[in-house]
């Protein structure tokens, strides 16, 4: 049997990811969004505002464009290993104000590193992903997690800082009061904060408005469209090379906290590329079936997460917000310039054969192809793992598993390509 060979995915020049160049600054936004929906479905817009923040205080300092891109996209960025099962690291930064216990609180502590380790996978993103870890540093070396000091700290990371303090401040005091704010934070200055950094916060609250940039979602939308003008990049996820350990970051960060076996969407990337190779597909639509495959469940992030691994029978709210996933998914997604192919491919990947599943009951042909072949892998690997409900089944079962459901969740051609595939 031919196995399509991975390297020749990666080995596309790069000018061939066909994605615009707002494609980074789009794309991470957007997940950085999904990933802070409170269980209520409103957004925090926690990273959102220390990015709209962070970055005036760069234009201050007079930062470069490549330095601005550096504090743009690390702030946005910055919590990305605070998000959890249960929430997000943010809500227990408002319970927990002092550092000493931060420090003692695990998953605070963690979290920075967390996130340079998840960011560090990537060649270009390595001095983003050194800011993340020492995003909590304090001034004066009190902070966490390495005790870091000064001019040790990198200046992104120092700044990050008073923009992340101001942000969780004005959101356990509910202060939209400039000058409450400030009188609160002053004392830090010095300790936490960088004085320098401080007071040009301080001289931007006063003078400029900062607050007002950030005090509702309709502003706070329109600064980051602004701002992501200012970001187009050809470097950062230009290489499809890049673009794969990134869209692999993504769903790791998915996978981990919403499924119960790690690499489940590699590992449907895997099956679903291996099934388009032996139908033929040509090498661009199988990139798309690769990526698609990837993020088909980025939108679980979104909304209650503990779902997902709950055993006892789902309750119609709760099913009712695991049956948004693939739409959720899709609205993340068809934000992104140049993803609209591969969110239309996501959005079907819960369609059955006979009409009968979600979101729309679409039938047969009606199913996009690349949909209809994510879900046979999907399924596959669903039987195949341990999940909250089952046991995981061997390669025989499963495959006679999916021939009983020919025809009503699976199409018929689709399971015999890939019965062949297993066997051979
Ligand atoms: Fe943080
Ligand atoms: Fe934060
Ligand atoms: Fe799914």
């Amino acid at each position: 049997m031919t196995i399509y060979p991975q390297s020749r995915l990666t080995l596309l020049p790069i000018q061939d990811t066909g994605f615009p160049s707002s494609f980074a600054a789009d794309f991470v936004s957007e997940f950085v969004k999904a990933c802070e929906f409170d269980n209520s479905g409103s957004e925090y817009y926690h990273s959102w505002k220390v990015c709209i923040m962070a970055c005036r205080i760069g234009r201050k300092l007079n930062f470069d464009q490549n330095a601005m891109k550096e504090l743009f996209f690390s702030s946005l960025l910055h919590d990305i290993g605070g998000v959890m099962v249960n929430g997000h690291v943010i809500d227990l930064l408002t319970q927990i104000p002092d550092v000493y216990g931060q420090k003692s609180s695990f998953r605070i502590f963690v979290h920075p590193h967390r996130g340079e380790t998840i960011l560090g996978t990537f060649p270009t993103f390595r001095n983003i992903s050194e800011i993340v870890g020492t995003h909590h540093e304090f001034y004066d070396g009190t902070g966490f997690p390495k005790g870091l000091k000064g001019d040790k700290i990198p200046l992104c990371s120092r700044i990050i800082r008073v923009a992340d303090a101001v942000e969780i401040a004005a959101r356990v005091h509910s202060a939209d009061n400039a000058d409450e704010i400030i009188s609160l934070l002053g004392i830090f200055s010095g300790e936490e904060f960088d004085p320098e950094i401080y007071d040009i916060f301080v001289d931007l609250v006063k003078n400029e408005a900062l607050f007002d940039a950030v005090k509702s979602s309709e502003v706070i939308e329109a600064n980051m469209a602004e701002l992501k003008k200012e970001m187009h990049d050809n470097y950062l996820l230009s290489s499809p090379d890049t673009l794969n350990r990134f869209f692999k970051m993504v769903a790791s960060v998915a996978d981990n906290l919403t499924s119960s076996e790690y690499n489940h969407s590699m590992r449907v990337a895997e099956l679903a590329v291996q099934m388009a190779y032996l139908m033929k597909l040509d090498e661009s639509e199988i990139l798309a079936i690769r990526w698609a495959s990837f993020l088909h469940d980025v939108g679980k992030l979104v909304g209650n997460r503990a779902v997902y691994r709950k055993r006892d029978k789902l309750t119609e709210e709760e099913w009712l917000t695991v049956k948004a996933h693939p739409q959720n998914s899709y609205d993340i997604l068809n934000k992104v310039a140049g993803m609209e192919k591969i969110a239309y491919y996501i959005l079907y990947h819960h369609e059955n054969h006979d009409g009968t599943g979600y979101p729309e009951g679409l039938k047969g042909d009606k199913i996009p192809l690349a949909s209809r072949i994510m879900h046979v892998a999907d399924a596959y690997d669903a039987i195949t793992s341990n999940r909250p409900y089952h046991r995981k089944k061997q390669q025989e079962e499963a495959l006679s598993e999916l021939k009983k459901n020919v025809g009503r969740q699976f199409d018929p051609n689709i399971v015999e390509v890939f019965s062949k595939f297993l066997i051979s």
